[in-house]
């Protein structure tokens, strides 16, 4: 008997618990939905576009935004002066660098390609390998990367509580003042608002049957069936925000002596992720050559060639892949697609601001 109700109050607790925490998130989902559509009627969101996402559900206001974009444009953040976050994602090359892989502090070359960060607000995970989460999770990275910009966040700390123009800024906007999380609390803010939509695919979705020439109404035709591109490039930013292996350097010498990057995997620990890179949103592509995240394919006609052949055959090869037979107007339609329809006449244009300066 004491056996049985012993059983039973372990279930029911089991049950309770299972039923509370269901019950919590999905109501803390509902509740950062509703709040997110709500604060982000100040954050403007293009057509084409959802409200993006609110981590922490409080929209930024217009003096946090302006604080991370100084401290965006700083090359004081990094150790010898040298390089911001405007250095590998600069708004004139598509908010990338334009160069296959990225150069920091004293010429130091990483081994992966700079994304844009247009959209990346949409992304819950962060980097092509999704180690970090949201903006704020990703923006301390660079600034502490030795190869990047190359900060202790103590030394971040101690340089900005030294400039007077940002520590007022900080201290007018943060209770705690400057600090290492409200730098990447500005930061990502500023991020948010670096996003493209209202493109010429958006209005031809919305109904203008002209936005968008007879060729890239071809290309838009292929992209969303035979090509069959958005069993991962899907939703408004044409990204899953899924991790997929389409055999991107899994070829040739490097590969045969598995001196290769494993991507996704080194963060899950799983075999299934091994070479599996986060699908990137498609928006203003024609802006951000090189492509992939090795930059190895200089033009969209390369990625086009590639996705046709099916990509590096490899044990681990995402089975949404495989041979297309795409014809050679199928393949030009497919590129004019994505360089027209997905290009925005708002591109976000943004100049480097001035900057507090150095105390005297
Ligand atoms: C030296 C070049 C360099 C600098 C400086 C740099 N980045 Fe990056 N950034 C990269 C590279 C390379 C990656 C991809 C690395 C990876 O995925 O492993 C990246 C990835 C990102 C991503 C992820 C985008 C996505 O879609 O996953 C964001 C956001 C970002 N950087 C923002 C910043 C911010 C903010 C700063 C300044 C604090 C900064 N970066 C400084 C090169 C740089
Ligand atoms: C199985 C999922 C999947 C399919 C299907 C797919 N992609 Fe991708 N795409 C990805 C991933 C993942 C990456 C990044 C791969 C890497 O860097 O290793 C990528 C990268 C790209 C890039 C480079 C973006 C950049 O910023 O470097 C372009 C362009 C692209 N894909 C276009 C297409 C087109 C066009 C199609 C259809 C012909 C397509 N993709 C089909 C997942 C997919």
């Amino acid at each position: 008997m004491r056996l049985v109700s012993a059983r039973n109050a372990g279930l029911g607790a089991a049950g309770f618990l299972f039923a509370g925490t269901v019950v919590l998130s999905a109501t803390a989902w509902l509740l950062s939905q509703e709040q997110s559509a709500a604060l982000n009627a100040g954050l403007k969101t293009p057509a084409g576009l959802p409200a993006v996402r609110l981590p922490d559900g409080k929209a930024p206001s217009a003096a946090e935004i302006e604080l991370g974009k100084q401290l965006y444009f700083d090359t004081r953040l990094s150790r010898d002066r040298t390089v911001s976050c405007a250095s590998c994602h600069d708004p004139q090359k598509g908010w990338s660098n334009g160069e296959r892989f990225a150069t920091g502090i004293g010429g130091k070359v990483g081994d992966r390609s700079a994304p844009t960060i247009i959209n990346a607000a949409y992304f819950p995970l962060q980097f092509w390998d999704g180690r970090a989460q949201e903006l704020e999770g990703q923006a301390l990275g660079p600034i502490q990367n030795p190869i990047e910009m190359d900060l202790t966040l103590d030394e971040l700390v101690m340089r900005l509580q030294a400039i007077p123009g940002y520590k007022k800024q900080f201290d007018a906007i943060y209770k705690d003042g400057v600090s290492a999380d409200n730098v990447a609390r500005a930061i990502a803010s500023f991020e948010r608002t670096v996003l493209s939509g209202n493109a010429p695919y958006d209005r031809y979705k919305a109904g203008d049957a002209k936005a968008l020439s007879e060729a890239a109404r071809r290309g838009a035709d292929v992209f969303f069936n035979k090509a069959h591109c958005t069993a991962c490039h899907s939703g408004p930013n044409f990204s899953d925000g899924g991790f997929h292996n389409v055999g991107i350097g899994l070829h040739g010498k490097d590969f045969k002596a598995k001196n290769f990057d494993v991507g996704r995997e080194k963060i899950s620990g799983l075999e299934g992720d091994r070479g599996s890179f986060k699908t990137p949103t498609l928006r203003e592509i024609a802006r951000t050559a090189p492509y992939m995240h090795d930059g190895s394919l200089k033009t969209l006609e390369e990625v086009v060639d590639y996705y046709d052949r099916g990509g590096n055959k490899n044990p681990w090869l995402d089975e949404e892949l495989f041979v297309l037979k795409l014809t050679a107007r199928q393949k030009a339609d497919l590129v004019t697609f994505l360089k027209e329809g997905l290009s925005s006449p708002d591109y976000p244009v943004v100049r480097p601001p001035s900057l507090p300066p150095d105390p005297k």
